[in-house]
């Protein structure tokens, strides 16, 4: 008997071995965590259970049958991210490259399987070599397998990867349809196509970190939703994030415990915006401002940065926020800023999780860059977004709510359920310049007459009230008692049902 038991531990050994001592020093070397090493750090401490620890590839082909790791490349099974449940696939560079057999794949799947069942995330950590080369075809049917289940868990179950070494290739579709991408700075790229084809099609010289690196990702792509500067803190951050999100599409959001006066009043509020309307704020002081603990998860923060999306708490539960941002671009509505709001939107919506979306907002972008690259598309997009969500949507609108953008940004409009405004708000269809220079044209000659028209259209529409008087405000504000309003209003939402007409699925525009 004993001997029996040493035979199990000597295998249990030999597969946390993985490629050997040497590949796993020549891990380290690169600056990266083993696949192994990667699970302990995201997982609650001893919560861990291995599924498949002694699977092995079947292939027989260019000498394969002579070396059958066990593994055959990726780790997978669950464990708990503060006591909540998690499935993990973390790949295995060391085995193989962290290759994709058709066995790697299966062992995916079954914990991708295992979590839409039970209703639960699953985060993938990427470190591979891509299609296990000797393996063919069956490797690549290994990947649509995986790629079908990405697209069933696709706002069922939250999905988020972790790019921590290569993923090139069609291998990189499979992070890409996931709910959120976090890359490691100088360790970790994703491409279609590599350097090499690039330099042999297009002539163009790239290294690899410059056409697919952290920075490319989440600065000018916007494939990746942050980056980090190692593996420990790629990992830290995913908890973080996990902490936030329901375990699944019929859960709500977890309640967390909450250390922060829900009536805290913010005096400084009373002065964030400026007193001339072309002078920048941060829009993200008022953010911390009003959060829980003034604790603020941001989502693609260094792409499109004239808007502002994450997460937050009121009263320990999460809301999504998006918001306009003063300090770039005046917080312009863009493509790059629609499509990033309105993917966190529908995020939001897909997870029970509610929506604060805070405005001010001058209009879109003008310019024929924009219309050739189909900004009514991708503004489209958002509009779309906010009107078919039916979570919970509560509107503040701290100054300019302009035109078209107006209603974009989760006006009354478009079933949001609370809009509040501040009393520096100005809902109309334009600036009080634009608008006198297209009424007065004639008079534009005359500087004292234009002043004096500016001034009768601020008079009359540069506030809130107008809008109030209708009702699509639904009240003015205070705005140091922000906090407050908000988290009433989002617990008086708590119960919401808003249905919409059966439909197979929508079509937004893409
Ligand atoms: C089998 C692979 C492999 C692969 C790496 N290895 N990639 N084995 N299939 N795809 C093995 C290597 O032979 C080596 O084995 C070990 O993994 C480590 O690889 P190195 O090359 O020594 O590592 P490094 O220098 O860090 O280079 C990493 C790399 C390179 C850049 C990823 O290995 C590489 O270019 N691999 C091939 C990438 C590729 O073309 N993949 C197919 C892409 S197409 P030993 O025994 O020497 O340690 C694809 C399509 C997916 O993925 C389609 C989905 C629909």
């Amino acid at each position: 008997m004993k001997d029996i038991l040493q035979e199990l531990e000597t295998r249990r050994h030999a597969a946390r071995m993985g490629g050997g001592e040497k590949r796993i020093a020549s891990q380290h070397d690169k600056g990266k965590l083993t696949a192994r090493e990667r699970i302990d750090l995201l997982v609650d401490e001893g919560s861990f259970e291995e599924y498949d620890m002694f699977v092995a590839h079947r292939c027989t082909d260019f000498g394969m049958e002579k070396n059958r790791p066990y593994g055959d490349g990726v780790v997978t099974g669950w464990g708990t991210i503060n006591g909540r449940l998690v499935y993990v696939f973390s790949q295995d560079f060391t085995v193989l490259g962290g290759s994709v057999s058709a066995t790697h794949a299966q062992k995916i799947c079954k914990i991708m399987d295992m979590a839409m069942q039970n209703g639960a995330p699953v985060i993938g950590i990427n470190d591979s070599g891509g299609a296990r080369i000797q393996e063919g075809v069956d490797s690549l049917a290994g990947y649509g397998d995986v790629f079908q289940r990405n697209i069933m868990a696709s706002g069922v179950v939250p999905q988020i990867s972790v790019i921590m070494g290569p993923c090139a290739g069609g291998a990189v579709y499979s992070p890409a349809m996931t709910d959120f991408i976090f890359m490691v700075k100088d360790s970790s790229y994703m491409f279609v196509t590599g350097p090499d084809v690039v330099k042999t099609v297009t002539n163009e010289v790239v290294t690899a970190e410059e056409l697919g690196g952290a920075s490319t990702h989440t600065r000018k792509s916007s494939v990746a939703d942050a980056a980090f500067e190692n593996d420990v803190e790629a990992l830290a951050e995913v908890r973080r994030l996990v902490d936030f999100l329901p375990a699944n599409n019929r859960e709500k959001p977890p309640v967390r415990p909450f250390f922060d006066d829900v009536d805290r009043v913010e005096q400084s509020l009373d002065t964030l915006v400026p007193e001339n309307p072309n002078t920048p704020y941060d829009m993200k002081e008022l953010i911390l401002k009003i959060a829980d603990e003034g604790d603020f998860y941001e989502i693609q923060e260094d792409f499109a940065k004239n808007i502002i999306t994450g997460f937050i708490r009121l009263e320990g539960q999460t809301v999504g926020v998006v918001a306009n941002q003063p300090m770039v671009l005046a917080g312009v509505l863009d493509i790059d800023s629609a499509r990033k709001a309105a993917r966190f939107v529908r995020f939001c919506d897909a997870f029970e999780i509610p929506i604060l979306t805070l405005v001010d907002v001058p209009g879109f972008l003008p310019g024929t860059k924009q219309e050739y690259d189909g900004v009514i598309k991708h503004g489209a997009k958002l509009l779309f977004a906010y009107g078919e969500a039916t979570v919970p949507k509560v509107t503040v609108i701290t100054r300019k709510a302009y035109g078209g953008a107006y209603v974009v940004m989760a006006s009354k409009h478009l079933r949001a359920d609370v809009n509040y405004a501040w009393p520096t708000s100005e809902v109309a269809v334009m600036g009080a310049k634009g608008a006198t220079e297209i009424l007065y044209r004639s008079e534009l000659g005359d500087a004292e007459k234009i002043a004096q028209r500016t001034k009768e259209y601020e008079d009359a529409f540069a506030n809130p009230f107008v809008a109030a008087e209708r009702g699509f405000i639904d009240e003015v504000i205070q705005p140091r008692s922000t906090r407050k309003r908000l988290a009433r209003a989002f617990a008086m939402l708590r119960n919401k049902k808003q249905d919409m007409p059966w439909k197979k699925h929508d079509n937004i525009p893409l």
